[in-house]
């Protein structure tokens, strides 16, 4: 039987209207524009309105995804979504989605992998189409992380801002994605994570109920070391060299991890998209984001090789190398 590959059709993406700007944090904790620019290469972050949700951003990145491949909701047959900040505890944000578009009866759920969640759903829904259990799915990264930010706390209130991406996946006979990988290691769990949950407990004190806790300058040592490994494995998996991949399409956490990785792969900046500035760290939805933008703005062309990957709490990372 001849393989079966999935191939992105299209992508859309949405941020919340409000834009937060270095500055504006300036009058909140004791930090600067300058410190933020050149730790992190952020100058500006978007942040959820009062009552705007996870799923509101991803319904909105679904749609114009949907819209711009042309496929109706009903033609869905998955939706997966990566998300660690749901709407609510259940249903999951991937079935509130899925009623909101209409795709009623199609199998929907969320995947949590921190900021990984995204490039974790997109090589489960590539599995889903590769074994010819769905045709067309769609996939999510969505988030509104700043809704679990201790705003007092600059070393991490700086970092993380909120927004969405989607792509459509379809059956095809042409890759497609050539090959995704998937690791984590929760040994390290306690260097990135929301230590508060339904089964363990959510605290009362104010502004202590639910946080972000990160020890930044660890994540960053195993985060540069980890996606080195990566996109080497990602690479021999693919059976390809980096000289072949056009563009570096990295997870959006800090200017300095994905200056890191593009040296690995030997690739200038020029091929690197870069949203980190614009959007800061959206978690799950950075790399749909950033693919997004690529695609809009022209930079990334139908028959590129892209390199997408992703690293966060748990420890989580995953990749994925596609033929767009
Ligand atoms: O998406 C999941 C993965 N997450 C990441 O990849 C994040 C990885 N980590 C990082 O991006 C970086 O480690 C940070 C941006 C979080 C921090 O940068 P750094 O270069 O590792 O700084 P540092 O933690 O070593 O802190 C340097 C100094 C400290 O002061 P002292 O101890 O040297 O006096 C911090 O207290 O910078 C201070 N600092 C700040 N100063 C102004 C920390 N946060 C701030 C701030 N403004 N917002």
């Amino acid at each position: 039987m001849a393989p079966i590959y999935s191939r992105i059709i299209a992508t859309g993406s949405a941020l919340p209207e409000r834009v937060v700007s270095n500055t504006d944090l300036e009058k909140i904790v004791d930090t600067s524009d300058e410190w933020i620019r050149t730790r992190t290469g952020i100058r500006q972050r978007h942040i959820a309105a009062d009552g705007e949700t996870t799923g509101d951003l991803a319904f909105l990145a679904a749609q114009r995804a949907l819209d711009e491949a042309g496929v109706k909701a009903s033609e869905l047959d998955l939706i997966v979504l990566g998300t660690t900040t749901p709407d609510i505890i259940f249903p999951s944000t991937a079935c509130l989605v899925q009623q909101r578009l209409g795709a009623n009866g199609c199998a929907a759920f969320d995947v949590n992998a921190a900021c990984s969640g995204f490039m974790y759903a997109l090589g489960i829904a590539d599995k889903f189409i590769r074994s010819g259990q769905s045709k067309k799915v769609l996939v999510i990264g969505a988030e509104t992380l700043t809704r679990m930010i201790d705003w007092n706390d600059r070393e991490t209130c700086v970092l993380f801002g909120d927004g969405a991406g989607a792509v459509v996946l379809e059956a095809s006979s042409e890759p497609g994605i050539h090959a995704t990988c998937m690791h984590a290691d929760g040994g390290y769990k306690e260097l990135l994570w929301n230590p508060v949950g339904v089964s363990a407990g959510f605290k009362d004190e104010p502004n202590h109920g639910v946080r972000i806790k990160m020890a930044g300058r660890e994540v960053f040592k195993v985060a540069v070391k980890t996606l080195d490994a990566l996109v080497d494995e990602t690479l021999q998996a693919a059976g390809m060299q980096a000289s072949q991949i056009d563009w570096l399409i990295p997870h959006q956490a800090n200017l300095r991890i994905i200056e890191a990785t593009a040296k690995r792969l030997a690739m200038p900046m020029e091929r690197v998209i870069v949203t980190v500035d614009q959007h800061a760290n959206t978690s799950s939805g950075s790399v749909p984001l950033a693919l997004d933008y690529a695609v809009r703005s022209g930079k990334v062309q139908r028959g590129q090789n892209l390199l997408l990957e992703a690293f966060g709490g748990g420890f989580t990372w995953a990749s994925a190398l596609l033929r767009y």
